[in-house]
C-alpha cells in the first residue's frame, strides 16, 4: 500500500461581520464535492480544553486580561488543538477546515493588542514548529460595514466584538499587512460583494489551490 499523502490546511480569517461563518460551510460543501474528506474546526476551540479556554477568553463578565495572557491562552487552545485533532487529521490525509488560527493572534493580540508581531511570531515557532496554512481565505470588509452587519444580526457582542472601533481598524489593518506580506498564502476575498459573488471569488481560488495539490 501507498503511503497517505498528507491533507491540507485551510484557514479562513476576517474582521466581524465579513460573513466567515457562511463561506466556511460554503467551502466545506465545496470540498466535499470534490470527494475531499474534510474537518472543519474553529479557534479559539475545536477540542474540550480549547472549547474552555474559548469560554474563559470571550465570557462576558469580562475577566481581567491582559494582552499576555489573551496571547497565551490562543496558543494554549492551539497547542492543543494540533496535537488531538489538527495534526492528526492532515497525518491521514484528511483536509483541516479552520475558521480562524493564528493571523488572528498577530491582528488582535499583536497589532490591536499593542504587543507587536514579534511576540506572537517567537511562539507560533515554538508552538507550530513548521505547521502553517497552506491557504488562508481573508474575508475583507471595512470596519463600519462589518459593524453595520453584526448590529443587524443582533448580535450580543463578545470580549473581541466589543473592542473599541479604532482596535477595530488596527486588526484590519493587520490582516491586510499580512496578506502583503504573504501574498502566495493569503488570499484576500472583497467581502462587502453580494454573497453569490464571494462564493464565486472563493471557488476561483480553491479550484487554482486544488489544481495546485493535484486534486481537481
Ligand atoms: P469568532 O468570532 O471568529 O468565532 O472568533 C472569536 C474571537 O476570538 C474573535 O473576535 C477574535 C478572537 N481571537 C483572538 O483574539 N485571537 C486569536 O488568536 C483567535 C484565533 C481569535
Amino acid at each position: 500500500m501507498g503511503q497517505t499523502e498528507r491533507g491540507r490546511f485551510i484557514t479562513i480569517e476576517g474582521t466581524d461581520g465579513a460573513g466567515k461563518s457562511t463561506q466556511g460551510r460554503f467551502i466545506e460543501s465545496y470540498l466535499r464535492r470534490h470527494g475531499i474528506d474534510c474537518l472543519h474546526t474553529r479557534e479559539p476551540g475545536g477540542t474540550p480544553m480549547g472549547e474552555a479556554i474559548r469560554s474563559l477568553l470571550l465570557d462576558k463578565t469580562r475577566l481581567e486580561a491582559t494582552p499576555a495572557t489573551e496571547l497565551l491562552l490562543v496558543f494554549a487552545a492551539r497547542a492543543q488543538h494540533i496535537a488531538e485533532v489538527i495534526e492528526p487529521a492532515l497525518a491521514r490525509g484528511t483536509y483541516v477546515l479552520c475558521d480562524r488560527f493564528t493571523d488572528a493572534t498577530y491582528a488582535y493580540q499583536g497589532a490591536a493588542g499593542g504587543l507587536g508581531f514579534d511576540a506572537v511570531s517567537r511562539i507560533e515557532e515554538w508552538v507550530q514548529g513548521d505547521l502553517r496554512p497552506d491557504v488562508t481565505l481573508l474575508f475583507d470588509v471595512p470596519v463600519d460595514v462589518g459593524l453595520e452587519r453584526t448590529r443587524e444580526r443582533g448580535i450580543v457582542a463578545d470580549r473581541f466584538e466589543a473592542m473599541a472601533r479604532a482596535n477595530k481598524e488596527k486588526v484590519r489593518d493587520a490582516y491586510l499587512q499580512l496578506a502583503a506580506a504573504h501574498t502566495h498564502r493569503i488570499r484576500v476575498i472583497d467581502a462587502t460583494a453580494p454573497v453569490e459573488s464571494v462564493n464565486e471569488r472563493v471557488r476561483d481560488v480553491l479550484s487554482e489551490k486544488l489544481s495546485e495539490w493535484g486534486r481537481s
